[in-house]
């Protein structure tokens, strides 16, 4: 299962709004087959790993990841391939998160009178699993906040200089990154401030949205955003009191200007997010600053954190930190998040952080 685990991870960014899964075919303690779910509309994992198999399947045991689908969508059924197969035994990670068939590819194998068990390695899998699974049940996108800050914990200047606090490497990483998720957002200063492109360059699976969180619609005409629509998609989230003269010229422009109904910019923020992943998008990278940030903390959807050191130190109380907002009065208040990924960058740090939800205590 492990095995298959990281198999599955070769498709992140690629299968999306699709899951990413893994499957391992084995004989006994011999791994005869294996295949991931590689891109959208391609094969799903279980059948890559029947089609590579090195000796015959029959008798033998698959480990999936996931449940193996049970419905004919782009592709045919998972569970009824493994029963031509006529595998002996089925090994899952996580049951579909998906109410409609969640269990259902379970009954059909069983019904077919194959062993079948869940829950193996069920949290790595679930790990796997978790943005199709929160776009599925929750309908919103999996965030990821992303940041480079100072040794001292500063994303800019009070003034707003931020460039550059990480290396070359670093920055072309963050480049990578973006290659694989379907969108970007930032809030409006960091957009007349650093007046960014925020497209993917070099290996890209995807092109993200670039996306500007402004209430009143003030992002310059003449903005690297607003000038490149053509080469990725814009969004201007604002409210229903914006400048509606000027969002008709961004509109000329080809940027797409999303006007929320709510007067309260996080109950705004949260309508956007709900129809981003109505439009099928899984994951959303938001690249600061820390006022939206704060926003998207105190709204606990922040999922994962992308943190990049460089070695250097600002100081100063009014300097920009990462996530601002409210003066918790205690760490209890504090969200928790557990370490997933350490690396060193020449002296750079890059760390993942996943949110951990519902901890018992300690904190949110
Ligand atoms: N080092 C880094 O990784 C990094 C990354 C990004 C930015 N930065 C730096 O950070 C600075 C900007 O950060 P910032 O904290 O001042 O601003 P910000 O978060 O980029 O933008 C905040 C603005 O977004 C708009 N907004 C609309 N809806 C919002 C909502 N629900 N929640 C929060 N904001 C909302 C508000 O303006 P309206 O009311 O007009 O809509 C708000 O003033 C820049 O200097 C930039 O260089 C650094």
């Amino acid at each position: 299962m492990q095995h298959a685990i990281a198999l599955a991870w070769q498709g992140e960014g690629n299968v999306e709004p699709n899951p990413m899964v893994g499957c391992v075919l084995a004989q006994g303690d011999v791994m005869i087959g294996q295949g991931y779910h590689e891109s959208f509309g391609g094969p799903h994992a279980e059948i890559n790993a029947i089609k590579n198999a090195t000796r015959p399947v029959a008798g033998g045991t698959a480990y999936v990841t996931l449940e193996p689908c049970s419905h004919v969508g782009k592709t045919g059924p998972c569970a009824d391939a493994l029963i031509e197969a006529k595998v002996g035994r089925v090994v899952i990670g996580c049951i579909d998160p998906n109410p409609e068939v969640s269990g259902r590819g379970i009954a059909k194998l069983t019904e077919a009178g194959i062993q079948v068990d869940v829950g193996v390695e069920s949290d790595a899998a679930a790990n796997l699993l978790a943005p199709f699974g929160k776009r599925i049940t929750v309908g919103l996108p999996w965030v990821i906040a992303k940041w480079a800050m100072t040794i001292d914990g500063k994303i800019a200047t009070m003034h707003g200089d931020s460039q550059w606090i990480t290396n070359q490497h670093s920055r072309e990483i963050v480049q990578g990154l973006r290659g694989r998720v379907d969108g970007i957002m930032v809030g409006f200063s960091t957009a007349d401030a650093d007046d960014p492109l925020l497209t993917a360059r070099g290996k890209k699976l995807r092109t993200p949205t670039r996306i500007v969180v402004d209430s009143q619609a003030r992002l310059r005409l003449d903005s690297k955003l607003t000038t490149t629509t053509d080469q990725a998609p814009v969004i201007l989230v604002t409210s229903p009191s914006h400048d509606q003269q000027h969002a008709a010229k961004l509109a000329a422009k080809g940027v797409e200007i999303w006007v929320g109904e709510s007067a309260d910019p996080n109950q705004r923020l949260h309508e956007f997010l709900r129809d981003f992943a109505g439009r099928g998008h899984t994951n959303l990278m938001v690249e600061g600053g820390g006022t939206l940030m704060g926003s998207l903390a105190k709204m606990n959807q922040v999922d994962e954190a992308h943190v990049f050191v460089g070695p250097k130190m600002l100081g100063g109380r009014n300097s920009i930190t990462p996530v601002e907002g409210e003066n918790p009065l205690l760490m209890a208040a504090s969200k928790l998040f557990s370490l997933r990924y350490v690396r060193r960058i020449d002296d750079d740090v890059y760390m993942q952080y996943r949110r951990i939800v519902n901890a018992q205590s300690g904190g949110q």
